[in-house]
């Protein structure tokens, strides 16, 4: 059976089930599996909502941190998704704009002094480092914390987290944590 909410069920089981978790997904089925999961895990910090997150709303600075998980072209899980490797990959340039929408919309939602991290599951830099690049220089309020400061180098490159399957025998992945810094 497929595991989804990986990462917001770690996010609630760290906040030791207090506080609050919103969980954003347009498709309902991702949604039953991450209730699935929650319950589970006896989670209920966890609130689901089933819509397009570029309509979620009211927008608002309220939120301590916000991650961004987002949709992508998926090159670092094709040992366990074979069938993705086939594919022709001609949506990367959609994905590419749907990516930044989701960050310029999530960045409105972070307190100052508060963080978004924004991750993929690819290592296709046009979606990764570039796309924060150009977030940070369209987002002056936003700053890179460096990854090296908290991560073991091994798994960091330039202020990022990076996996790579043939390196590190893991699913590849991409990662960026940002500070509001007004
Ligand atoms: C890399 S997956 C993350 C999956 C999820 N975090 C998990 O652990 O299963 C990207 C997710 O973005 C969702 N997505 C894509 N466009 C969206 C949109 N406009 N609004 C809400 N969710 C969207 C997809 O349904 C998909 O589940």
């Amino acid at each position: 059976m497929p595991l989804r909410g990986g990462k917001c069920t770690y996010i609630a089981e760290k906040l030791n089930n207090t506080g609050e978790v919103i969980a954003v997904d347009k498709i309902p089925n991702k949604m039953k599996l991450l209730k699935q999961a929650a319950d589970r895990l006896q989670l209920t910090n966890i609130v689901q909502i089933t819509t397009d997150a570029l309509k979620y709303g009211p927008v608002a600075p309220a939120y301590d941190r916000v991650l961004v998980d987002a949709p992508c072209s998926g090159w670092g899980v094709f040992s366990r998704k074979a069938d993705l490797r086939w594919q022709a990959h001609n949506d990367i340039p959609e994905l590419i704009k749907l990516q930044e929408k989701a960050l310029e919309h999530a960045a409105n939602f972070v307190k100052p002094e508060g963080y978004l991290v924004y991750s993929t599951c690819t290592m296709n830099p046009d979606e990764n480092e570039k796309q924060i690049e150009k977030f940070l220089r369209r987002n002056p309020k936003f700053t890179l914390v460096r990854a090296e400061n908290t991560i073991s180098s091994d798994f960091t490159e330039n202020g990022f987290l990076k996996t790579i399957p043939f390196r590190h025998f893991m699913d590849g992945a991409f990662g960026a944590k940002l500070q509001r810094t007004k």
